[in-house]
């Protein structure tokens, strides 16, 4: 265990009540039980992806982590899940402490999960969003600048986090393209009082992301990835494969091409026709998409299953940070978090130091 610099021990620690302030965040299909105990298990605190779960799925995996560990962890839901409510009401039941939201959370969810006495953390992409769900009483945010993977907003980490700290007084995680422990120090400067990182983990030993699709990650450097809006409406951050490029040059299809590709697709990743059905009803009523649009979006989820879980690479969408173009090993999550606070508590010793005169 290396020795953690006081000035890492911040409010995060406490309100999550773990060793260092390093949050492995919530990725569907890739933050497993296994990955989420073993970030838990480190010191950090890991989330467990729900949005990609049936039900019956999230309560094996919630056992498997309680089974695992003994440490608090998190879940991340999907708001707009039709038995959203029966998931938080199990889960307040289960003993989960703290829940992440894979989209906006809504007033009433926040409020439901606080009452109980369960931590809420979203994320944001924007100060006013910070805003707006501290009103509502959230415990802490993640600000995720536009290098972060998945779904991202478009302000630049060093941006977004020094508006957002200096908007809200509860603690901020900063997020996007954060791998290391300069990041973690540089966070701090920037008034976050910890760090929330998706592609350092998804490269990690206890991702079960295949090892050709981890291969793919390191051969990518920095500007290899794209925030596009081609894959389901909402930008997204991803590798820049052939797959992407072809559905950005695609974006304008009409309905009749769409559904043929929607339907390619569906043989690829063995969706059945009524799931893309309803998965396509439901986005209609809370996007803003065309149908054309819709019919490539309801499948995105599994194309992202395809790649990240089967090691499809004919489909190749790989959500990722930018951070992935300075990675190029998948090491045992313990050994990331050491390396990141002994390399912050060095920096942040350094620098206290008195330069000579
Ligand atoms: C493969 C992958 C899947 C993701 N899935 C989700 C998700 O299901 N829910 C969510 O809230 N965020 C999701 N995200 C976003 C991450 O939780 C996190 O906010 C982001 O990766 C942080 O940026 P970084 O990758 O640069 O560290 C995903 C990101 C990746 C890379």
């Amino acid at each position: 265990m290396s020795a953690s610099h006081p000035r890492l021990n911040t409010r995060i620690c406490d309100l999550f009540k773990i060793e260092y302030p390093i949050v492995q965040t919530g990725m569907g299909w890739v933050s497993t039980a296994r990955l989420t105990a073993a970030t838990s298990a480190a010191g950090g605190i890991g989330f467990l992806a729900t949005a990609t779960q049936t039900f019956d799925e999230m309560k094996e995996s919630v056992a498997e982590i309680q089974e695992a560990t003994d440490k608090p962890f998190g879940i991340n839901v999907r708001t707009d899940a039709p038995d959203i409510e029966d998931r938080l009401d199990w889960s307040i039941k289960s003993g989960v402490k703290v829940v992440s939201f894979a989209q906006a959370p809504k007033p009433d969810m926040v409020k439901k999960l606080k009452d109980s006495g369960v931590v809420t953390i979203p994320t944001i992409a924007a100060r006013r969003h910070a805003e707006k769900v501290a009103e509502w009483g959230v415990d802490a945010v993640i600000a995720q600048g536009s290098e972060g993977g998945g779904h991202t907003g478009e302000v630049p980490t060093a941006v977004l986090v020094p508006q957002v700290t200096s908007a809200v007084d509860i603690p901020v995680l900063a997020a996007g393209g954060i791998t290391d422990g300069k990041g973690l120090v540089a966070s701090l400067a920037w008034g976050a009082e910890g760090i929330a990182m998706g592609t350092r983990f998804l490269l990690s030993e206890e991702s079960g992301v295949p090892q050709s699709v981890k291969e793919a990650y390191f051969e990518s450097a920095v500007t290899d990835t794209v925030r596009t809006r081609a894959i389901d409406g909402v930008p997204q951050r991803v590798i820049n494969t052939t797959m992407v490029r072809g559905l950005e040059s695609a974006k304008l299809l009409r309905f009749p091409r769409a559904m043929v590709n929607a339907l390619k697709f569906r043989r690829l990743t063995q969706t059945t026709f009524p799931d893309l059905i309803s998965e396509a009803i439901s986005m209609k009523k809370n996007q803003d998409l065309t149908w054309s649009q819709l019919m490539l979006a309801a499948n995105a989820p599994m194309l992202t299953k395809a790649t990240m879980v089967e090691g499809n690479h004919e489909i190749g969408i790989m959500p990722t940070g930018v951070g992935l173009g300075v990675i190029n090993s998948a090491p045992p999550v313990e050994m990331i978090i050491q390396g990141i606070i002994a390399e912050a508590s060095d920096i942040l010793s350094e620098l206290n130091q008195q330069k000579p005169s």
